[in-house]
């Protein structure tokens, strides 16, 4: 039963930010009285090999609606193939002041400037360890970054930090160097500011491999803001560092496609239908310098089951949402299994 339609008009009279809260509050309620499967209905099946898991299917919830790990089990219930955590950062810290969030209604689009609101990865690994879904073996990716008090000079401890603790619960881990909401974090997509980054947190990973017996993927998440040469010289980094995956793409800064839109102004990143065409662009360049060789998760502007499609024909093995979930409601993950099913 699709009740979203019925909801979300009551939701978007609300500020976005209050009516994110109240949405994830109502799904958790729904989930403990054992009602969101009933209201869920038969999530289509479509087994996708990815990275060495095994995904019931390849439609992924994208990081940051879930910051914290506080609904991994309701979110999973909604029949997500694999959920991305965070980002959590070392410390907890509040984020940018409020409001921070706001919807575009016409564009299907959302500019925000959260800042990495999070508890600190501590009480994030503790609320994985504690889900359903992460003891049933549930694939949960842990997305993480820098606090900002940090100096961009000393990102790579914050990094480090974070990988060494959430090594134990994560099925993945991505290096988010592409909010652009923490000051200079995007710095750490070039130069040789990613390659010290990137060099230092894969030989932290092969201590880590021993030290816990298991070898956990690292992911790169990365802009669609970046030029021909940024994306060239990320690609030869994933390369040259076997990075497991790319994440394409985080938010952007353009306003390409909502210029006249309220609140477009609004300082941010801009997600939803206006990210579609730039996110798909630097999937399909990345697709084309990388031959297979680094698999790609495709994300930004899935709106509809043909969106998700058209990521996978530009070079996407498997997909992530946010923005659609906003406008769509969770009929949006099975719109794109199905669509998938067809590829
Ligand atoms: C409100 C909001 C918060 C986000 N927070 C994060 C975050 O903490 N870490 C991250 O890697 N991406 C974050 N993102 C980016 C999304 O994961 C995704 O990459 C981007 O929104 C494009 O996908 P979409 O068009 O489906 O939303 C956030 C997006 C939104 C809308």
């Amino acid at each position: 039963m699709n009740l979203y339609p019925l909801a979300r008009p009551w939701l978007f009279c609300l500020e976005a930010e209050s009516a994110h809260h109240l949405s994830l509050k109502a799904m958790d309620q729904a989930h403990r009285f054992g009602l969101l499967t009933g209201l869920i209905g038969k999530v289509p099946e479509l087994p996708t090999q990815f990275c060495g898991f095994n995904l019931p299917n390849p439609v992924g919830l994208a990081a940051g609606l879930d910051k914290d790990g506080k609904h991994i089990d309701a979110l999973a219930a909604l029949g997500f193939g694999f959920l991305e955590i965070g980002t959590v950062t070392p410390l907890p810290q509040p984020g940018n002041p409020l409001p921070r969030m706001f919807r575009l209604p016409e564009e299907s689009a959302i500019i925000n400037r959260m800042g990495f609101n999070n508890d600190g990865v501590d009480a994030c690994v503790a609320r994985v360890k504690a889900s359903q879904f992460y003891q049933s073996g549930g694939v949960i990716g842990l997305n993480i970054g820098k606090n900002a008090i940090t100096p961009i000079e000393h990102a790579s401890r914050d990094y480090l930090i974070c990988l060494q603790k959430v090594y134990e619960v994560a099925s993945y881990v991505t290096v988010n160097i592409s909010s652009p909401n923490t000051k200079n974090l995007r710095q750490l997509q070039g130069g040789q500011d990613l390659l010290d980054l990137l060099s230092a947190l894969t030989s932290e990973r092969d201590k880590l491999s021993q030290t816990f017996g298991k070898r956990v993927p690292l992911f790169l998440k990365i802009a669609p803001d970046l030029d021909s040469e940024g994306i060239q010289s990320i690609a030869d980094a994933l390369l040259r560092f076997k990075i497991d995956a790319l994440i394409a793409t985080n938010t952007t800064l353009s306003r390409i496609g909502v210029e006249n839109l309220e609140y477009a102004d609004e300082v941010g990143g801009l997600s939803g239908k206006p990210v579609k065409q730039l996110s798909t662009q630097t999937i399909k360049t990345f697709a084309d310098i990388l031959h297979g060789e680094i698999p790609i998760i495709g994300v930004g502007g899935i709106i509809t089951g043909q969106d998700a499609l058209e990521k996978h024909h530009s070079g996407a093995s498997v997909v992530q949402l946010y923005s659609g979930l906003i406008f769509k409601g969770p009929q949006l993950i099975k719109d794109a299994i199905v669509a998938l099913q067809k590829s």
